[in-house]
C-alpha cells in the first residue's frame, strides 16, 4: 500500500512518466492537476486520474527510472557502460567499493542498487558543487545509506583499505594505481572508465611500472544496437549511440 514519502511513477497514456514523492499537493501537468494525496492508501498497478479524467498508471519506480529522471551536472556513464563495469568486475551484493569522480551520482547510484543495504560506497569528488549534487540525487533515490560522498582529490591517496572495487571515471586512471595497491584486497578489481583511445594507451604506459603487482589489462568498448521491429520490416535502428568510453578491467594480485 502507498504511504506519504514513497517515491511513484505515474505513466499517462502517451507513455510520459513523472516521478513523483507522494504528500498532500497537487502535480500540475498538461493533462490537469493530480491531487497526490490521493494515492494514499493505493496499491502500485492501479489508476489515478486528474481532474480532467485523464488516467494515469501507478507503478514502483526502479532503478532505471531513478537514473533517467535524476539532475545532471557532468556526464554521466550509460547504463549499458555500468552493466559491463558490474558483470566484468563481478560486482555483487555486500561489496566495497571506492569510485571517482562522482560526478551527478549516476554510477554510483547503479552501483549502489546493486551492492545493497549490506555494501558501502565511498567516492571521491574534486568539486564541491558535484558533490552537493550526487548527494542530493543519493538521497533522492534512496540510496544515501550506504554511499559516502568525500571532498577529496583521490590522485592524492585513499583512505580506505580492504577494498573489493576501485572505479574510476576521470581524466588520469594511471594516477591511481599506486594507491590502489594499499586499499585494494588481493583479486579486487580496479575498472578503469575514459572515453578517449589516448587515455587507455597512457594508461598501458604506466601500467607496465606495476604489472608485477596487476593482473594482465583487458579494455573493452560496449556497442548497443536497437532493432526496429515493424510487422513488414525488422531492422537495426538507423542512428545509434556510437561511442561513449573505453572499459579497462584489472585485478590486484
Ligand atoms: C564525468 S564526471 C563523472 C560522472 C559519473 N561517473 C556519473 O556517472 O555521474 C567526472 C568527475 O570526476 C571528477 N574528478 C576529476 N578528477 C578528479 C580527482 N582527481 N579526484 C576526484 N574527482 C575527480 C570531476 O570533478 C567530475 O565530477
Amino acid at each position: 500500500m502507498i504511504k506519504e514519502g514513497d517515491k511513484v511513477l505515474l505513466v499517462d497514456s502517451r507513455g510520459k512518466k513523472y516521478l513523483l514523492t507522494v504528500r498532500d499537493d497537487e502535480f500540475h501537468t498538461d493533462l490537469r492537476i493530480i491531487k497526490l494525496g490521493e494515492l494514499i492508501g493505493m496499491n502500485f498497478g492501479e489508476s489515478i486520474k486528474s481532474h480532467k479524467d485523464k488516467e494515469f498508471k501507478i507503478l514502483k519506480p526502479r532503478i532505471v527510472d531513478f537514473l533517467a529522471k535524476m539532475k545532471r551536472g557532468p556526464q554521466t556513464v550509460h547504463p549499458k557502460d555500468a552493466a559491463q563495469i558490474v558483470a566484468y568486475a563481478g560486482i555483487s551484493p555486500g561489496d566495497f567499493i571506492i569510485e571517482a569522480g562522482v560526478g551527478s551520482g549516476a554510477l554510483t547510484m547503479f552501483l549502489a542498487n546493486i551492492v545493497g543495504k549490506e555494501g558501502r560506497i565511498v567516492s571521491y569528488e574534486i568539486r564541491e558543487d558535484f558533490a552537493n549534487l550526487a548527494r542530493k540525487n543519493l538521497e533522492w533515490g534512496g540510496f544515501g545509506d550506504r554511499v559516502e560522498i568525500k571532498l577529496k582529490d583521490i590522485y592524492e591517496g585513499i583512505d580506505e583499505e580492504d577494498v573489493d572495487h576501485i572505479i574510476l571515471d576521470l581524466p588520469q586512471p594511471e594516477n591511481v594505481l599506486e594507491h590502489a595497491l594499499n586499499s585494494l584486497k588481493p583479486g579486487g578489481f580496479f575498472v578503469a572508465y575514459t572515453p578517449c583511445a589516448n587515455q587507455v594507451s597512457r594508461f598501458y604506459e604506466r601500467l607496465r611500472e606495476y604489472k608485477e603487482h596487476f593482473s594482465r589489462p583487458k579494455t573493452i568498448e560496449c556497442l548497443v544496437r536497437e532493432q526496429e521491429v515493424k510487422k513488414n520490416c525488422f531492422r537495426p535502428s538507423t542512428r545509434m549511440l556510437a561511442h561513449t568510453g573505453y572499459l579497462t578491467f584489472l585485478r590486484k594480485l
